[in-house]
């Protein structure tokens, strides 16, 4: 995956650390090779933070500067920066236009809130540059497809930060579904995802539905992502019950009451008759992540887990049940160490991976903004299946956002 000319160098991902006593001369395994690609980060809070971290461990970008609209979220992060790079240099820029348009600079790593996405990914297409646009894109299915439009005529990359694809479960279990076929025919699919309440924001913008698009879309695209992912389909309905039982009922910010829920059931169906199924529950002491994957041919389970107490928790696990005698197994689905500590799994820097290879066109491009488009399709039929009480007709949906495919 890391498309290393020298695969035995392959070995040293995400551990550049070791053998920090070694001369640049006596260095080959861990040769530091020099980036050739700088990146600006836009929005500096905590993603930015660890595409900082996942860009400079990946090694062949470096971070070049930071803009962020708040003093603190700059200087912090400055300070951060400055304390595990000490010797690498930071620009901190004034404006948008300044950090956006610096001749100096390859790409640009766009990490503001939801709301912001739309109107910054403009100043940002205008220079040309690479962009990774975190998710969700946007925070309506409107402005989802106007960046899909603009998407399409963009000369250098645009991928969107749905990131949990290349977490270890999920990795395998599309080799095991999509790529080998374990489970035969795909028929349905469930994931459950149990975690703790959305964490403080600059702002808190994120307890707030015209700020982030609401729940459906601000965390759980995701999901739905990877549901349209696995479905190899295009959703046709969407139906959603949920509520607000137990976070941020009592919660006001500037006297404003907060508006998003706290769980869900939502459930899809896809044009090739897939059928899929989403459980939310986000006062769970814990993060738990279930993928179940029904064929005619077997069963896969695959989970991610993380809690807080001192019980055994098996980060990661995936098993494979198959009929007609098959061969079954069970596993544990792995990165290093270091890369899963880095955030998110290992994805964000797996992520980071996959931009670059797509900006050296050693890979084709993921995740598109037409990929990033269609787990908004479901997350604005999911908020709107809430609002209405009803089953979601999707292409309804679409044209009564005034987009017709
Ligand atoms: N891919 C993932 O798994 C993942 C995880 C967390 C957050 N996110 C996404 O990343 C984005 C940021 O989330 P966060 O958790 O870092 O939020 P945050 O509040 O911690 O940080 C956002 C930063 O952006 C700054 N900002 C706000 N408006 C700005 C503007 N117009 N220009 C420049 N800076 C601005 C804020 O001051 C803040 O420092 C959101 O879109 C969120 O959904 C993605």
């Amino acid at each position: 995956m890391l498309k290393s000319k020298n695969n035995v160098k392959g070995f040293y991902a995400g551990a550049k650390n070791l053998g920090d006593y070694l001369s640049e001369k006596d260095r080959y395994l861990s040769k530091n090779e020099k980036p050739k690609y700088k990146f600006n980060i836009i929005g500096a809070g905590n993603i930015g933070k660890e595409h900082i971290n996942v860009t400079m461990m990946e090694g062949r970008g470096t971070v070049h500067g930071i803009y962020d609209t708040s003093e603190k979220s700059a200087s912090v992060t400055k300070e951060m920066f400055q304390e595990y790079y000490p010797g690498h240099g930071l620009v901190v820029y004034k404006t948008l236009e300044e950090a956006c348009s610096d001749t100096e600079v390859d790409g640009l790593i766009i990490c503001t809130p939801n709301f912001t996405h739309i109107d910054i990914l403009k100043e940002a297409l205008k220079t040309g540059k690479h962009i990774l646009l975190e998710k969700p894109m946007a925070t309506t299915v409107a402005d989802a497809y106007a960046i899909k439009e603009m998407a399409e005529s963009y000369g250098s990359v645009l991928q969107i930060g749905l990131q949990y694809r290349y977490k270890p479960i999920y990795v395998e279990a599309v080799h095991e579904a999509l790529e080998r076929k374990s489970v035969g025919d795909l028929k349905t699919i469930s994931i459950l995802e149990h975690r703790i309440p959305f964490l403080d924001k600059v702002g808190q913008w994120n307890k707030f539905s015209k700020y982030s698009g609401g729940t459906f879309i601000e965390k759980c695209c995701h999901y739905f992502d990877l549901f349209n992912l696995f479905a190899q389909s295009k959703p046709v309905e969407v139906y959603a019950t949920g509520g607000a039982a137990v976070n941020f009922t009592e919660f006001e910010y500037e006297g404003n009451p907060s508006d998003i829920i706290d769980n869900a059931f939502v459930n899809i169906t896809y044009e090739n008759g897939v059928r899929a199924n989403f459980n939310l529950c986000m006062f769970s002491p814990m993060f738990y992540e279930e993928l179940i994957l029904c064929g005619d041919e077997g069963r896969l389970k695959a989970s991610e887990s993380e809690n807080f107490s001192s019980l055994p928790a098996n980060r990661n696990h995936l098993e494979l049940i198959r009929v007609d005698g098959a061969p079954s197994k069970t596993m544990t689905p792995a990165y290093s160490a270091e890369i899963e500590a880095s955030g998110h799994g290992g994805s964000s820097y797996y992520e980071q991976v996959h931009f670059i290879n797509s900006i050296e066109g050693t890979e084709v491009q993921t995740v598109t903004a037409d990929e990033g488009f269609w787990s908004i399709v479901v997350g604005s039929a999911a908020e709107a299946s809430l609002r209405e009480g009803k089953v979601i007709n999707i292409e309804e949906h679409l044209v009564n956002n005034g987009i017709i495919l």
